[in-house]
């Protein structure tokens, strides 16, 4: 049997005119062309222009491969409408025959055709008609993608069924060898050569070494190693420019639920986009956003009632931060701070910063953080002192609100809270008056092991954030959902007792219909087993670990396994080697963590199999077998 070349590296030019015609739309047949017009010159000609309006077919093959104007021939039919060359052209009220186009007389000549091989051109004639008119030879571009194996065999039985020759076939995108040998060792004789053009990996290829020093990544230090270069997503792996693969053993940043690009967000979102991709939300609203917020709330048991998108979980932490506050200005509270655990995380804008620790990350920006009284995490050791600090309270009418992260606060090190003290201190709260705002942008949708943290507190906060896993890692998007309660105060027609809180891509269409489709999976039985085994592989992970020498608290709770490596050192030590240590030495093993500081965790998408959790659990035992030497 014949082989399969590579089109980037033995590519040759066809001998005289050829039709370009294609297994569909959108396999990439333009792209094609400009590339063979780039490498070997010649003319093109695109006779029949369905869709003017954008760039056409001419202008992209001119712009993309660079040549000059002389070789592009005008179209015959240059028709508005973006649609089958029939409907175009009914449109239009103009017929479109065969006999309105000749040959022309130049050569070597491309001539592009429209879609697939029985595309219309008008009640009788197709694309293959057109081509027997010529009476000269197709190359066909096979897209790779789910069906594309049928469409292909299908245009070849045509091409042949009408006795048209066929130099080549194009596989067009990410190589797929058994699609290929399906449909080689039908049409092995009738096909002069076979291709793969992998454009994508050109594209890769064509990328510059080193990545851009002037882009400044987020918490990196100036020394620090540049970034990894990802290309790609496949599933729960990332793959570099250099085709290595990382398992994202961190969800990337915790937002990731079921792997990267999975085909069920991106239909819904790829379909959204040719509907509406943004538009502003102000006086302004549309099916995503509609669905999602009343999904939201079925979601969530009728604890909340209203609910105000933003971007991203800081966002979303200042939208109940300010909201509280105006919600206590406006019954005449004497506000003046708000109450926050110790060790705390929610964001990096300034309000939550300001109700975050204060550590190194802060610091410079003391000075301009409003008031907060910190008290101690809630673990069992903290009870005396937390109760010592609500005691001192004098005025509960000064709190504007506490704000926490639910059973586990994130960036501050994976820490647990005291199963039965966090109810007890939120219980006493509430009893005081005191707006209770979770953060759960880290801990929601399961990573606690319910749907939401706190629903093992025993209390329905008045604020619940949401972001991160919101749209399953796909787009940015966050939502903050209070109860009526907290919304009864601004039901006011007085200007100062408004909510006047907006950003620009607030309720953003793409986003919400990821979210929608997030949701919709999450809450179906897959998305349920997902979790579940998710679940049982981490507290397997925890049981191989608990005893390691290396290692003090290893925990576990839903989906989070975390432990602290021992070592004199605390916090984020920047300065330690350890730190590099506990990054890279797993990453060199096909594992991408973040450690915090000296607390390793995982905090995978749900879709894991179990060699990829073999994966991870070697790699961190290779890694914690090494401390000593560090
Ligand atoms: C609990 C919590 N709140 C808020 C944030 C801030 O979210 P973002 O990074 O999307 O602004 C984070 C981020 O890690 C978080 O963990």
């Amino acid at each position: 049997m014949k082989t399969v070349k590579n089109w980037s590296t033995h590519s040759a030019a066809f001998n005289g005119n050829f039709f370009l015609a294609g297994t569909g739309t959108g396999v990439g047949k333009t792209h094609w062309a400009a590339d063979y017009i780039r490498r070997h010159g010649g003319w093109y000609w695109k006779p029949v222009q369905a869709g003017t309006e954008e760039e056409t077919d001419t202008e992209k093959v001119k712009r993309i491969s660079g040549k000059p104007e002389a070789s592009f021939l005008k179209e015959r039919f240059r028709l508005n409408m973006p649609a089958s060359p029939h409907i175009a052209a009914e449109v239009e009220d103009i017929s479109i025959r065969l006999e309105d186009f000749d040959l022309p007389s130049v050569s070597p000549l491309l001539i592009e055709g429209a879609g697939g091989v029985l595309v219309p051109l008008n009640k009788k004639d197709t694309l293959i008609d057109l081509i027997k008119h010529f009476n000269i030879p197709v190359v066909l571009v096979s897209g790779v993608y789910l069906g594309s194996i049928n469409h292909t065999l299908l245009s070849l039985s045509l091409l042949k069924a009408n006795g048209i020759a066929v130099s080549a076939v194009i596989f067009s995108g990410r190589r797929n060898s058994s699609s290929e040998q399906a449909i080689m060792q039908r049409f092995s004789d009738d096909v002069t050569d076979w291709y793969y053009w992998d454009w994508e990996k050109e594209a890769t290829n064509a990328l510059p070494d080193e990545p851009l020093s002037a882009i400044i990544h987020p918490f990196t230090r100036y020394q620090d190693k540049p970034p990894l270069y990802i290309v790609r997503g496949e599933g729960a792996y990332l793959i570099d420019k250099r085709d290595n693969r990382y398992l994202d053993a961190c969800g990337s940043w915790w937002t990731n639920l079921y792997g990267h690009a999975p085909g069920f967000i991106h239909e819904v979102v790829s379909q959204q986009s040719s509907r509406l991709t943004h538009v502003l939300f102000g006086g302004v609203t549309h099916p995503p956003a509609e669905q999602l917020g009343a999904a939201l709330l079925d979601f969530l048991n009728g604890d909340y009632q209203r609910l105000f998108f933003s971007d991203n979980g800081s966002t979303s932490v200042e939208v109940a931060l300010k909201m509280a506050w105006q919600s206590a200005k406006i019954k005449g509270k004497p506000v003046k701070r708000f109450l926050a655990f110790q060790g705390s995380y929610h964001g990096d804008t300034f309000g939550a910063m300001s109700v975050g620790e204060r550590d190194v990350f802060v610091e410079p920006y003391e000075s301009l953080l409003f008031p907060v009284s910190f008290l101690p995490y809630p673990e069992k050791h903290a009870e005396e002192a937390i109760w010592d600090a609500l005691k001192s309270v004098e005025n509960w009418e000064e709190i504007a609100g506490l704000i926490f992260e639910p059973i586990i606060q994130g960036a501050g090190g994976m820490r647990f809270a005291d199963n039965e003290l966090m109810p007890k201190i939120l219980a006493y709260l509430k009893m005081k008056g005191v707006s209770l705002i979770a953060d759960e942008v880290m801990t929601g949708f399961g990573r606690t092991g319910t749907d939401f943290g706190y629903q093992q507190l025993g209390v329905v906060p008045d604020f619940l954030c949401l972001s991160k896993a919101l749209t399953g890692g796909h787009l940015p998007l966050a939502v903050t959902l209070f109860t009526e309660s907290v919304y009864e105060p601004f039901k006011h027609t007085s200007i100062n007792r408004q909510f006047f809180h907006g950003h620009s891509y607030t309720a953003n269409p793409l986003a919400c219909s990821a979210a929608l489709a997030t949701l919709a999976h999450y809450r179906s039985s897959k998305g349920f087993d997902l979790l579940s085994a998710t679940k049982s592989a981490t507290e397997a992970l925890y049981k191989c670990f608990k005893g390691h020498s290396a290692l003090q608290n290893p925990r576990v709770k839903g989906t989070v396994f975390a432990a602290e490596v021992k070592t004199a050192f605390s916090g984020y030590f920047y300065d330690n080697p350890l730190r590099e240590f506990l990054y890279h030495t797993p990453l060199e093993q096909g594992v991408l963590l973040r450690p915090l500081g000296n607390v390793v965790y995982t905090l995978p998408p749900y879709i894991l199999k179990s060699s990829d959790w073999e994966l991870i659990q070697n790699a961190l035992e290779n890694t914690f077998n090494q401390i000593n030497d560090v």
